[in-house]
């Protein structure tokens, strides 16, 4: 199955818990916190208390994105905080294969993203030790950007590698995720979908846009599912 995770960058500051709890009564898989240093993107946003104020609410994958420059020096913090799973940006690391062994070392899930500029060439190496590749489907740093339609080719070719190496590791998408692009995410090889304002809206709550989401790829079976992987 496709897993939809929500981003709480859109979500409504000042009721992040409830947002949160919204959002796993809605059905997703995941909830994803965007850690930003106004240094690696230029927004600032949350950190590790955030992740501990929403762990004894929420039972579903509490996901820390670091989007910061050094993530090494607060891996500890967010898994003390009680996050599942950590992404780290390969650009934001000056020995990657290194930090997401260490994320490891601390008993939960590593996940490296790569940026829009960023070929999957320069993960390669990295695929043996992540349990998630999230490639960036916006420049990261801010919500509620236009998805970025080039990256469904990258994700294709890092489908490809994966698949080449019989590696069954979920491929996430972040940034721009909604119903207009989600199924060409999927289409192309991603099987995690990380959705912000395409669930935090206006539009409809948050029950029915993750119900649309789901809908939208309900369709389409994971490539991790094909017979041999
Ligand atoms: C970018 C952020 C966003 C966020 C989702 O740095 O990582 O992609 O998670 O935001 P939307 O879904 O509004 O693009």
């Amino acid at each position: 199955m496709i897993n939809v995770e929500a981003s709480i960058l859109a979500a409504d500051f000042a009721r992040l818990g409830e947002q949160a709890q919204e959002a796993e009564v809605a059905g997703v898989d995941g909830i994803q916190v965007d850690v930003m240093d106004g240094r690696f993107v230029p927004n600032i946003t949350f950190g590790p208390g955030v992740v501990q104020a929403l762990r004894p609410l929420i039972r579903v994958k509490l996901e820390a994105d670091l989007m910061i420059v050094k993530p090494e020096l607060h891996i500890g913090a967010f898994a003390d905080a009680g996050a599942d799973r950590i992404i780290v940006h390969l650009e934001a690391c000056l020995h990657p294969y290194r930090v997401v062994q260490s994320i490891r070392d601390l008993g939960i899930e590593a996940g490296v993203a790569i940026a829009p500029g960023t070929p999957v060439s320069a993960v390669v190496e990295l695929l043996d030790a992540v349990d998630l590749v999230q490639v960036m489907t916006v420049n990261p740093g801010w919500g509620g950007q236009p998805f970025l339609h080039d990256q469904l080719r990258k994700i294709d070719h890092l489908r490809r590698v994966l698949e080449e190496r019989n590696l069954n590791i979920p491929i996430g998408v972040d940034g721009g995720i909604n119903l207009a692009t989600a199924s060409a995410a999927v289409g192309a090889g991603a099987t995690v979908l990380v959705s912000g304002s395409g669930i935090y809206n206006d539009n409809a709550s948050v029950a029915e846009n993750v119900a649309s989401l789901r809908a939208q790829v309900a369709l389409q079976s994971p490539w991790t599912q094909r017979p041999g992987l």
